[in-house]
């Protein structure tokens, strides 16, 4: 029988920290909803001590989640294990994940500590994270820049303590894939009680090699692997966990261990990420893009149909891709939207909440006849980010253009209950729109990315707008999709602008309604 390989996601934590990724509790629910759905092993929910918000979304993910193992990241300071601990009370099954760093650098530079100090705070913290729960995981920070003897004392030393996965992050993404798999097989075969804690890897991704560098340690005797769903995650990313997972599918023939994922869920769980976070997958993504499994020279659409094997490796029913069908339209009833619904993982709270969804969707019907489940989900990701952030409301938008000339438009939005209006022009529809906005929600704040998705396909297809809005170092993403373009990306500037959350100025409207 082959090894088991332990998924550990680290999207809710290390996907956080890319830049304009940060989500709020309710999101971060939903996502880990998602990779329960998925079978990961453990979900790493966040880092308790970094805010109030983090240890709320950890207990709530904790609360919510029955079948992963919820796991809460600390440095090795008692307030963080502590903070930790409490906020993973609530999960059916726990770990403290703690680290600190080894590599010469951050020791002397970052920490200023000496190394026998570093094995220190190591031990103590996993003793005192053991009162907590017996799932205890340690990662030296950087030691993918670490010198390897000392590597070999303090993992020696942290599970004696008790830490049962040791964690060898490559935290600047500076190794190399055969050098960093040797690196894992050295310690392995050097520290005399490695038998009693599981080798795990997590890879930054830098250099473009997080993904090879991970297949590397695991062919090399690593069982868990950290990564990320569409390899989100600081600066360049995180190891992407759909293409772990499928490269340790699709070559059995070479890996001599399997994971326990449902990889028919990996696009929709892709989706949902992309469009909570608002980074958009790129066409040509491996795997989840939109063009992963498209065929454009005749030569390949021909081998195609004779054999799919000719140009397919992996089919793309089995991570999650259905024939674009059309799911439900305008005479559908409210059991089918909600059966389809509950297919898609949305489980409504109230009725009353399932009867806003579905007049929300009987709309959309009477602008787009055909309804896929990517309409859903953004349907679904949109209710989401208003329900949470009310402050502003976009109640309408009029926008006159004409070959020729200025285009402007008039726009009315809810702030804080009370309706106002306000007009601007711009060089298209959509930058006046968002002038006008501007002119009313006063953010300040730089245009950092625009950008459009279609959601499905056809003429009358959605589009997603993502927004990022960034203000002296914060950085925020506002989502929003429509079939009109123009109406998305004012949905979507709201969205960002209820993020950034600005103190709005009675005197910036240009008239109440
Ligand atoms: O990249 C890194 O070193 C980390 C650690 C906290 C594991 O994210
Ligand atoms: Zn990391």
């Amino acid at each position: 029988m082959k090894d088991k390989l332990i998924i550990f996601d680290t999207t809710l934590r290390d996907g956080e920290q890319s830049p304009g990724a940060s989500m709020t509790t309710d999101e971060k629910v939903r996502i880990a909803s998602a990779l329960e759905r998925l079978n990961v092993d453990v979900i790493e929910a966040g880092f308790p001590i970094a805010s109030v918000g983090d240890f709320e979304a950890v207990q709530a993910v904790a609360k919510t989640i029955k079948n992963s193992t919820i796991c809460a990241l600390a440095r090795t300071l008692n307030k963080d294990i502590d903070r930790a601990g409490e906020a993973i009370k609530p999960a059916n099954r726990s770990r403290i994940h703690t680290f600190i760093a080894t590599s010469p650098i951050h020791m002397q530079m970052k920490l200023k500590m000496q190394p026998e100090e570093v094995i220190e705070y190591a031990v103590k913290a996993i003793k005192r994270a053991r009162k907590y729960t017996d799932d205890i995981e340690f990662s030296p920070e950087d030691a993918g820049r670490s010198d390897e003897d000392f590597l070999c004392r303090i993992l020696e030393a942290v599970i004696k303590a008790g830490a049962t996965t040791v964690n060898i992050p490559d935290t600047v993404g500076y190794n190399l894939p055969q050098q960093f798999g040797t690196t894992i097989s050295h310690l392995m075969e050097r520290i005399p009680n490695a038998d009693k804690a599981i080798f795990s890897v997590h890879c930054h991704n830098d250099l473009g090699l997080a993904v090879a560098n991970s297949l590397s340690a695991i062919e090399n005797g690593a069982r868990q692997v950290e990564c990320t769903i569409n390899g989100l995650g600081e600066r360049a990313g995180n190891a992407s966990l759909e293409e772990i997972v499928m490269a340790i599918h699709t070559r059995q023939d070479i890996f001599e261990c399997e994971t326990r994922i449902k990889t028919s869920e990996i696009v929709s769980c892709s989706r949902l990420v992309s469009s909570i976070t608002g980074f958009p997958v790129q066409p040509n993504k491996a795997i989840v893009g939109a063009n992963a499994f498209a065929h454009e020279s005749g030569i390949h659409q021909d081998g195609v149909l004779k054999n799919r094997e000719t140009y397919e490796i992996m089919r793309a029913e089995d991570v999650g891709w259905s024939e674009n069908k059309m799911i439900l339209g305008k005479h559908s009833g409210r059991s089918a939207f909600k059966d389809r619904m509950i297919k898609l993982g949305v489980e409504f709270q109230s009725v009353q909440e399932l009867n806003e969804a579905f007049s929300q969707f009987k709309d959309l019907a009477d602008k787009k006849h055909e309804i896929f489940d990517e309409d859903l989900q953004a349907l679904i990701s949109q209710a989401h980010a208003y329900a949470d952030q009310e402050r502003i409301v976009l109640i309408s938008l009029r926008v006159q253009a004409e070959t020729g000339e200025i285009p402007r438009a008039h726009v009315i939005l809810r702030v804080d209950n009370r309706e106002v209006y306000s007009q601007a022009s711009g060089c298209g529809m959509v930058d006046a729109s968002l002038k006008a906005i501007e002119i009313i929600v006063k953010t300040e704040a730089t245009l950092a990315l625009y950008s459009v998705n279609s959601i499905s396909s056809g003429m009358d297809a959605q589009g997603e707008v993502t927004i990022r809005l960034e203000k002296g170092g914060r950085i925020v993403n506002g989502l929003g999709a429509d079939v009109d373009i123009v109406i998305a990306s004012a949905k979507a500037y709201i969205h960002a602008a209820n993020r950034l959350d600005t103190p709005i100025k009675k005197s910036y409207s240009q008239g109440i309604v």
